[in-house]
């Protein structure tokens, strides 16, 4: 268990070994911009990586090929949220994660 930070919100998310930044934020209730329900095709979840960029999982080639289709590059400070796991703690920066209205 680690823990991510989102800005602008100053969202503390704990992440599980193994688990997507984005499936934790569903977990504990938060909404994530999305159109492909984080299937890596939509680019939508992308967020920049502000500080443990080490402590993020490699880059799956889905990931790598979507961030190149809608970012037209593959910068590692660029990641799916829904691709991303994290081996320690991370901040990132993601508009648009709201509460899930009730
Ligand atoms: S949710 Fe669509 S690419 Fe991540």
């Amino acid at each position: 268990m680690t823990r991510v930070t989102v800005q602008p919100m100053d969202l503390e998310l704990e992440v599980e070994d193994g688990q997507t930044v984005m499936a934790a934020a569903h977990a504990a209730g938060y909404v994530w911009p999305t159109e492909c329900e984080g299937n890596a095709s939509c680019g939508l979840c992308v967020s920049i990586i502000r500080e443990g960029l080490d402590n993020c999982g490699e880059m799956p080639e889905d990931e790598r090929e979507t961030l190149q289709r809608t970012m037209g590059r593959v910068d590692p400070s660029r990641r799916l949220a829904c691709r991303l796991t994290v081996s320690g703690p991370v901040s990132l920066t993601k508009r648009g994660v709201r509460p899930k209205e009730a």
